[in-house]
């Protein structure tokens, strides 16, 4: 992954961000022609990654806000972790950090962890199955209900507002209190909103933002394009009381007018 700029734009650094995020993961989204991937080679990969990560500044902040969030929610744990676009992590380093960072997690809350990406190949699947991540078989466009009575972290780092949208379409309700959401932070897509950056994709977004709490995760990993823009959300029981009486009634199922690689439909699925 090259961050060669061949000319400097004047942007705000989090625009910067996001602009760097995309073109640095145009490669990561498309499912290869042909997936010839070392699979001893590619095990031995992760394992090196899961060193270089697991002890960073940047893995002991998480570890600590997620803490910090579960006590507000009055959770004793994380049983449960669906993880969505993870990225090719056999061809490169962000969806590698990233695996490694899940691999820490899994270890530290003892959670059965369930991951979706259509982008994985053949090995990138064999060696999840290997490290104890469970696939998830259909494409479920990122709509999993979760349990009513545990907590369920939903990972999805540099996901596309779509996923993120219809997470939160499908979990429309109090059952919002159970999901600890580590994904793209909700106020710099709100952001991107007010630019008129987005249209359609982040109607339930928009509307949980009163009652979303969400914490910031400093980037301080060494390389700037792994971890960035992240944030923690939750959603406390507290704040849920508050909405409106007819808050939860509208629940119409999202429907996006374009296919991006960065979303890919059921049915569009090659
Ligand atoms: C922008 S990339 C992020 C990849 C990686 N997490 C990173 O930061 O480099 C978005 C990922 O979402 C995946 N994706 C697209 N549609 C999906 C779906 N319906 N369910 C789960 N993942 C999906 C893509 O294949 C791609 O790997």
């Amino acid at each position: 992954m090259s961050d060669t700029n061949e000319f400097v734009l004047v942007v705000s650094r989090r625009r910067r961000h996001y602009n760097e995020r995309k073109r640095s993961n145009r490669g990561t989204t498309q499912v290869p022609e042909n997936c010839e991937v070392d699979y001893e080679h590619l095990l031995r990969t992760v394992g090196s990654t899961l060193v270089e990560v697991g002890d960073t500044p940047f893995a002991r902040l998480v570890l600590s806000q997620l803490t910090e969030s579960l006590n507000i929610l009055n959770s004793n744990g994380v049983p449960e972790v669906v993880c969505y676009g993870l990225g090719r992590f056999s061809q490169y380093r962000s969806p590698r950090c990233q695996l490694a960072l899940l691999l820490c997690l899994k270890e530290r809350y003892g959670a059965r962890v369930y991951a979706y990406d259509p982008a994985f190949c053949p090995e990138e699947v064999r060696a999840l199955g290997a490290l104890g991540i469970e696939i998830i078989e259909t494409n479920e466009e990122g709509k999993r209900v979760v349990r009513a009575e545990t907590t369920t972290l939903v990972y999805m780092p540099h996901c596309s507002r779509q996923l993120t949208n219809n997470f939160l379409y499908a979990n429309w309700g109090n059952r919002l209190s159970n999901c600890v959401l580590l994904a793209n932070s909700f106020s710099g897509i709100i952001d991107d909103h007010l630019h008129g950056d987005v249209s359609d994709t982040t109607g339930y977004i928009l509307r949980i933002r009163p009652y979303v709490t969400e914490t910031r995760l400093e980037n301080s990993f060494s390389y700037g394009e792994v971890f960035n823009d992240l944030s923690i959300h939750i959603f406390p029981e507290r704040d849920l009381l508050r909405v409106p009486p007819d808050f939860w009634d509208s629940r119409e199922e999202p429907r996006y007018s374009t296919d991006e690689v960065e979303f890919i439909r059921a049915t569009t699925q090659r």
